[in-house]
């Protein structure tokens, strides 16, 4: 059985399902692995959700929690009540869990209480600032997993500093980038003007035109940034000034950060600035045509970081740390972590202005990562029946 709940988790299930359904057209009858999606329903929008299952090829899930929005504990106590029974009822040899969000820590919980194991793909990330949800969620899903499916060697290096055992570690690459390979020649196919004319926000004056590299891509969702007014106020009349002088603003905002520019009165001074694109939440294809040819990323989002530094797109982090480290400059990527101090951003994004694209790609983030943690899982399997 595997887990998804919110958008960052299904690039990350798309290849995992494929490299199962591969694995079963070789199988002998009884080798084949039985299958069970469960999306808890964090995400739900079209947009946020729907449209990702569609372009990437997900199987419609067997059973979704419904879970919606809500707090923290309301999102994680609705999570794990409406798995239980699913856990009960199918009694699953292995949970998947994939990523850090709120269904990834809570099914971890619940699938450990019935004596399932757990195989977590995108283990051993730490930002180390507990003050992150996601951080929280990393901790208490890799104490609980039986198979630790790291994409990098600083993560296996923080799993063992934390004491797993060295045979519940494997070294497995970043399945997001097996998606990225795989939907790169779609991705390719759209034309950058039409996906950001087609979804602009109301009330927005049409682009006239989008070139290459003569735009830059916002997108900000982490509540430490987009929750202080002060903070928002400083980015947003930079984009407005400074950056909109330069270039084209693409801001595809998430749902949560337009509520709080709404809260905030900053929403019609951008909707009223024609250098600034505000786009509904854009579906992956289009996003990664966007990246392809962006002149630099404005972002606090994890995932972006890695599909950066495999696109070598100059990349300023809204954020102190990371959980990605292996993304950052020093150790061969692109992404710059500035935080969100105003002055702090813009000397990283003079920075940005002087550098050339440099794609680079940490070891086995080769596009094979699913087919290596389907391997992880059944010969754990085979061990065991040993
Ligand atoms: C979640 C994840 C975060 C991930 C992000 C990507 C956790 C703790 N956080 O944060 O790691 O990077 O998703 O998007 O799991 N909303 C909608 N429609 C939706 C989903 C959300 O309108 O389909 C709105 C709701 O008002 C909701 C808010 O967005 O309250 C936040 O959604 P939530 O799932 O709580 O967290 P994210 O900020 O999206």
């Amino acid at each position: 059985m595997s887990v998804v709940g919110a958008r960052p988790n299904f690039m990350k299930i798309a290849p995992f399902i494929e490299a199962i359904d591969r694995y079963n057209t070789s199988a002998s009858l009884g080798e084949k692995v039985e299958h069970i999606l469960v999306h808890t329903g964090q995400h739900y929008d079209d947009n946020m959700s729907r449209t990702f299952f569609e372009e990437l090829g997900i199987p419609q899930a067997d059973i979704n929690l419904e879970v919606g929005s809500g707090t923290h504990a309301e999102q994680i106590a609705h999570t794990m009540l409406s798995f239980e029974p699913v856990m009960l009822d199918y009694d699953p040899d292995w949970v998947v869990v994939v990523g850090d969000v709120n269904a990834t820590s809570a099914c971890s919980q619940v699938a450990k209480k019935y004596n399932a194991r757990i195989a977590h793909i995108e283990s051993g990330l730490r930002s180390y600032d507990m003050t992150m949800p996601e951080e929280v969620n990393r901790l208490i899903t890799d104490r609980l997993s039986d198979l630790l499916l790291a994409p990098d060697r600083m993560s296996c290096d923080n799993l063992k500093r934390e004491g797993a055992s060295e045979k519940s570690i494997e070294l497995v690459g970043n399945i997001m980038i097996d998606t990225l390979e795989k939907q790169i020649e779609k991705a390719d196919e759209l034309d950058l003007l039409s996906i950001v004319s087609e979804n602009l926000y109301e009330g927005q004056d049409t682009l006239e035109s989008l070139n290459e590299g003569q735009y830059c891509l916002v997108t900000i969702h982490r509540p430490c940034n987009i929750d202080d007014s002060s903070i928002m106020d400083d980015l947003v009349s930079w984009f407005g000034t400074e950056v909109s002088d330069d270039m084209t603003v693409v801001w595809p905002v998430h749902p949560r950060a337009k509520k709080m520019l709404q809260q905030f009165n900053l929403w019609d001074e951008m909707i009223n600035n024609p250098r600034i694109a505000l786009t509904s939440p854009l579906g992956y294809h289009e996003l990664l045509r966007l990246n392809r040819d962006v002149r630099m990323m404005i972002t606090d989002s994890g995932g972006l970081q890695e599909e950066c530094c495999v696109l070598g797109t100059p990349t300023i982090v809204l954020r102190e740390n990371t959980e990605r480290p292996i993304t950052l400059r020093e150790n061969g990527g692109i992404c710059m972590l500035a935080g969100n101090d105003i002055e702090v951003v813009k000397q990283k994004y003079q920075e940005a202005l002087e550098m050339d694209r440099r794609p680079y790609r940490p070891e086995l983030w080769d596009g094979k990562t699913a087919e290596r943690c389907v391997e992880a899982i059944l010969s754990m399997d085979d061990c065991t029946a040993d």
